[in-house]
């Protein structure tokens, strides 16, 4: 039975009793759930006695003219989804539960956050580091699950868990989970939704495109003509506006070049407003 809490007092009964018959894997989404997210449910109930999902979407973490009002909220559907994934407790909060007045307390982790959506979005990885280090405080989990589909996210969350003890020591408990696609290949995300049918036929571009990059950079071309033609591409299918498409190591996000071993292709771009983002190695 999948326990819905609200107040931070609930929450804590419930981690206590889950926590005495148990080991409690967190999976921190923003909610409008889909495959993407059950996939981290299922990798988290795999590995962990009893699964606790929060759903917030987080205010810290959206730019002054980004999507926060409209950004899909569907709470009974995703508890029936949930309940049907034999997820135990489910955490949502209400903005000033998480955030009460005279909230003044902000984390951010150098290095990792710079560059990629940390450039396009300043304050983002802010936003989500902040607010995944209060969600391990309240859950306290001894694991948690993150999708790679964020991969510069998850970069943040293992550095700032490192850097601020958040779990046991020499254990690796953030766990990363491989992109869950479309059948045509487009990452899943709850931004889809936003796509009229044909931006979201002309989207699949994106991992079409990466993957002839990719093909083409294993080849050894050069990586500014594969990148630049990358980017043609995209603005055919109808992209308005491609915000990066880069080359980085997966495990530091420091610049990378095709002939180095873990290097990942890095792309986000617009389609109508709406922004798409993904990442795929080179192999
Ligand atoms: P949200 O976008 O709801 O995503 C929640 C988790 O699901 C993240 O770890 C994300 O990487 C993962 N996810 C989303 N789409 C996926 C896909 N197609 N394949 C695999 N995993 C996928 O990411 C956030 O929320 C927020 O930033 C959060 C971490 C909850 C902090 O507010």
């Amino acid at each position: 039975m999948l326990l819905t809490v609200h107040t931070l007092d609930d929450l804590r009964a419930a981690t206590d009793r889950l926590g005495g018959s148990g080991t409690i894997a967190l999976v921190p989404t923003m909610g409008a759930l889909h495959d993407g997210h059950l996939t981290l449910v299922r990798a988290a109930r795999a590995k962990a006695d009893h699964v606790a999902v929060s759903i917030f979407v987080n205010p810290r973490q959206f730019g002054a003219n980004e999507d926060l009002d409209a950004y899909p909220r569907q709470l009974a559907r995703d508890a029936a989804l949930l309940e049907t994934e034999g997820v135990a407790l489910l955490w949502a909060p209400a903005p000033d539960i998480v955030y009460p007045a005279g909230y003044a307390t902000n984390i951010s982790v150098a290095g990792v956050s710079e560059g990629l959506c940390g450039g396009d979005r300043p304050g983002h990885f802010d936003g989500v580091a902040t607010v995944v280090c209060k969600l391990f405080n309240q859950v306290r989990p001894d694991m948690a699950f993150f999708g790679e589909k964020d991969w510069q996210q998850l970069a943040v969350i293992r550095r700032m868990a490192r850097d601020l003890d958040l779990t046991r020591p020499h254990v690796d408990a953030i766990h990363g989970v491989a992109i869950v696609r479309e059948a045509d290949g487009l990452a899943m995300s709850s931004r889809n939704a936003y796509l009229t049918p044909d931006q979201r036929s002309a989207a699949a571009a994106l991992p079409r495109s990466m993957k002839q990059a990719i093909a083409r950079l294993m080849q050894g071309e050069p990586s500014n003509t594969v990148l630049e033609d990358l980017r043609g591409e995209l603005t055919s299918a109808g992209f308005g506006s491609i915000d990066y498409a880069e080359l980085r190591r997966g495990d530091d996000l420091s610049p990378a070049d095709s002939a180095m071993a873990g290097s990942r292709l890095f792309v986000a771009a617009r389609i109508g407003g709406t922004r798409l983002i993904d990442n795929m190695p080179l192999t």
